[in-house]
C-alpha cells in the first residue's frame, strides 16, 4: 500500500523523468576554457562590453539569421581547439567555428548561447613554388591569399567575393571563375590537420583517413575544424591577368541574352570563359536589366571574340578592361560585390538553385513576372537573380567518386539574393524569394530541386544539398567521425 502510494506520488511528481542536466552558464565555461586554454588563446564573456568589443572577433557577413554565443573563445594552436572540441564534447556544450564569418545558411540561428570558435589565429599562408603547394590557417581570406598567391606567380580557384573565408568555401567545394580551369576549390585540397568531432586531431589525405578526407571535400564542415590546410596551385595563366568585360543589357534584350548564353553550355564554353550574369530591376533604367560580367582568362583580344555575340548585342553600358588575376573579386561587377559582399551587417535571406540547362522560355517568362511585380514594390526591388556559368572543362577533370562534391554536370549557379535593407522587410523578401526560385526550378532540367551547399537557404532537405546518391555515406561518416553532431549547425547532412 505504502508502496503503492510512492509510486502514484512519484508519478504525479514525474520524479521519474531523467533529471534535467542543468546547461553550463557561460561564466562556467569560460572559467574552464581559460584555464584550459594556452596562453596565446583569447576567452571572454560576450557579454563583458568592455573586453568582448576589444577583441575583435571576426563579425558575421549575415545578421538576419545569425547564431549567439555567450563565450567567445581565439584558440592560439591547434591543441587549443582540440581542447575546446573535447570540453564541448563532455559538457554538451555547443560551438561553431568561425572562419571568415560568411556562412549565410538560416539554420546556423539554430545555434543560440554557444560558444564562438573563431579560428581568427589560423591566419598563416605559406607558398612553395616549387612543390606548387600552398598550406594555409583555416581561417584565411580569400582576398588575403590572392594577393600571396598573385605575387608568387601562382594562381587557384577563387570566389567571387574576396572577403569569404577560404577553408570554409573549400569545404563545400568553393567555385569561381577560375573553376572552368581547375574544378572547385575542393578539387585541390591535398591534405588537412582537423579536429574531429571525437575530439581527434588528424591528418586527413588521400592516404590517411581517406573517408574522411572524401567527406572534407564538399561536406566538411560536418565532421570538424580545419586548422591547416595544403592545396594544390597552379603557375599564373597569361601572366596573372584575365580580360574583364562588364555590361548592362536593357530588359528589351533579355531573350537574346539567355539565347546567347544557352549557346555556351557544355563543351561550348571554353575552358577560359566564366559567365556572371545579373537580372535585377534598376528603376533608373526603367525596369528589369541584365548585368553581364565575363572572364576570359587570357589575352583580352581572345576574350573579345569570344564574347562578340554580347557585343552585337549592343549593351547600354560597356566596360572591357585586364585585370590582375587578384583584383577580379575587386572590380568584377563594377564593384558591387567586393561592396556589397564585403560588409558585414547584411539583412541577407538566400535562395538558389542548381540549372542543368539553359530554359531561354523559362527565363523569359521570370524575367518578365519580376519586371511586373517588383515595378510597384521597392523593398521587393532587393530580389535579384545572379547566375554563374563556369565551363565543364574545370569540374570534369576529377571523377565524381573523388570526392563529397556532388555538382560537375551542373550549367549555372544560381543564386536568388535577397537583400534587405532592415530586418522588418525579412518575410516578405523572403517569400518573393522563394517563388522566384519555384518558378525558376521549372526550367532547371530536373525534378528535384538541386543546390550548391553554399547558396543554400538552409531550409533544403539534405539531398538537394549534398545530392541523394552520396548522402547515406557522408550519414555513414557523420556516425564514425561526429557520433555526438557536434558540427551540425550549418546545412547539416
Ligand atoms: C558575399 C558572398 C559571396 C560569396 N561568393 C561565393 C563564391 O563566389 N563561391 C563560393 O563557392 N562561395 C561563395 N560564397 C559562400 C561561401 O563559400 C560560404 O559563405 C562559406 O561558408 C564562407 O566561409 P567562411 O569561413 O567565410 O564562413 P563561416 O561562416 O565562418 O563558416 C561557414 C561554415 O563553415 C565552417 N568553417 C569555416 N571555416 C572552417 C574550418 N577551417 N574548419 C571547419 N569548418 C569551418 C563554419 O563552422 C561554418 O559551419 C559567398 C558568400 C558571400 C556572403
Ligand atoms: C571583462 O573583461 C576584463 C578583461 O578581461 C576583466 O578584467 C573583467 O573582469 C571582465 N568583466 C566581467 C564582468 O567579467
Ligand atoms: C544537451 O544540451 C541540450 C541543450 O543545449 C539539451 O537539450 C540536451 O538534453 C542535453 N543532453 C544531455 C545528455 O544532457
Ligand atoms: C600532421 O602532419 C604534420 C606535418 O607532417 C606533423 O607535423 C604533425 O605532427 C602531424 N599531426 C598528427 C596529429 O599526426
Ligand atoms: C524579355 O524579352 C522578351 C522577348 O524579346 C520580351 O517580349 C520582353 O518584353 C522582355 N522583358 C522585359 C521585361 O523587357
Ligand atoms: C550559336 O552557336 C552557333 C555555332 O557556334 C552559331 O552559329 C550561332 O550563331 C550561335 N547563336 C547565337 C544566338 O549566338
Ligand atoms: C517593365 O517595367 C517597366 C516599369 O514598370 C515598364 O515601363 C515596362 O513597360 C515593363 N516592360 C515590359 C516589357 O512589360
Ligand atoms: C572599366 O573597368 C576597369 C576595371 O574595373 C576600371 O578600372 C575602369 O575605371 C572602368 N572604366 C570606366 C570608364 O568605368
Amino acid at each position: 500500500m505504502l508502496t503503492l502510494l510512492s509510486l502514484v506520488l512519484v508519478l504525479a511528481l514525474g520524479l521519474l523523468q531523467p533529471t534535467p542536466v542543468c546547461a553550463l552558464t557561460g561564466q562556467q565555461i569560460a572559467f574552464a576554457l581559460q584555464a584550459e586554454l594556452s596562453s596565446g588563446s583569447e576567452v571572454v564573456l560576450t557579454s563583458n562590453t568592455s573586453a568582448y568589443p576589444a577583441k575583435n572577433f571576426t563579425p558575421r557577413y549575415n545578421i538576419a539569421t545569425p547564431p549567439t554565443y555567450t563565450v567567445a573563445v581565439k584558440p592560439a594552436l591547434a591543441v587549443d581547439v582540440q581542447k575546446v572540441v573535447q570540453y564541448a564534447l563532455h559538457n554538451n556544450a555547443s560551438f561553431l567555428a568561425t572562419g571568415s564569418g560568411h556562412g549565410y545558411s538560416t539554420s546556423l540561428d539554430r545555434l543560440q548561447a554557444g560558444i564562438d570558435l573563431d579560428l581568427g589565429f589560423f591566419n598563416s599562408i605559406e607558398i612553395d613554388t616549387v612543390a606548387k603547394t600552398m598550406t594555409i590557417g583555416g581561417s584565411v581570406s580569400s582576398n588575403d591569399l590572392a594577393s600571396a598567391l598573385q605575387a608568387a606567380g601562382m594562381e587557384a580557384t577563387l570566389g567571387q567575393c574576396g572577403c569569404i573565408g577560404y577553408p570554409g568555401a573549400s569545404l563545400g567545394g568553393g567555385i569561381g571563375p577560375y573553376s572552368g580551369l581547375y574544378g572547385p576549390m575542393s578539387d585541390s585540397l591535398l591534405s588537412a590537420e582537423i579536429i574531429t568531432g571525437r575530439g581527434q586531431l588528424l591528418n586527413v589525405s588521400s592516404t590517411q583517413h581517406p573517408d574522411l578526407f572524401y567527406g572534407l571535400k564538399g561536406a566538411g564542415f560536418n565532421f570538424g575544424v580545419a586548422t591547416s590546410l595544403t592545396y594544390r596551385i597552379y603557375p599564373a595563366t597569361n601572366g596573372g591577368n584575365a580580360m574583364l568585360a562588364q555590361m548592362i543589357f536593357p530588359g528589351a534584350l533579355n531573350q537574346s541574352v539567355w539565347q546567347i548564353v544557352s549557346n555556351f553550355t557544355a563543351s561550348n564554353q571554353p575552358k577560359e570563359l566564366a559567365i556572371g550574369l545579373d537580372a535585377r530591376y534598376v528603376a533608373a533604367m526603367g525596369g528589369m536589366v541584365v548585368m553581364a560580367n565575363f572572364i576570359y582568362i587570357g589575352p583580352q583580344s581572345a576574350g573579345m571574340k569570344v564574347i562578340q555575340p554580347f557585343l552585337d548585342l549592343k549593351p547600354a553600358n560597356l566596360n572591357i578592361s585586364t585585370v590582375a588575376w587578384a583584383d577580379i573579386p575587386f572590380k568584377a561587377f563594377y564593384g558591387g560585390i567586393a561592396e556589397g559582399g564585403c560588409t558585414a551587417g547584411a539583412y541577407y535571406v538566400p535562395h538558389s538553385l542548381n540549372l542543368y540547362q539553359i530554359d531561354v522560355p523559362n527565363l523569359v517568362e521570370v524575367f518578365n513576372y519580376m519586371n511586373k511585380t517588383l515595378a510597384t514594390n521597392e523593398v521587393l526591388q532587393g530580389v535579384a537573380i545572379a547566375m554563374q556559368q563556369y565551363a565543364q572543362y574545370g569540374f570534369q577533370l576529377q571523377d565524381a567518386k573523388t570526392s563529397a562534391w556532388p555538382y560537375r554536370d551542373v550549367v549555372s549557379f544560381v543564386q536568388i539574393d535577397g537583400v534587405a535593407t532592415n530586418p522588418s522587410q525579412l518575410p516578405a523578401v523572403g517569400k518573393y524569394g522563394r517563388k522566384i526560385r519555384d518558378r525558376l526550378h521549372h526550367g532547371s532540367g530536373r525534378k528535384d530541386l538541386q543546390t550548391y551547399v553554399h547558396f543554400a537557404n538552409g531550409n533544403e532537405s539534405p539531398a538537394a544539398l549534398y545530392s541523394a546518391a552520396k548522402l547515406p555515406g557522408l550519414r555513414a561518416l557523420k556516425r564514425e567521425y561526429d557520433p555526438a553532431r557536434l558540427f551540425s549547425w550549418y546545412n547539416p547532412i
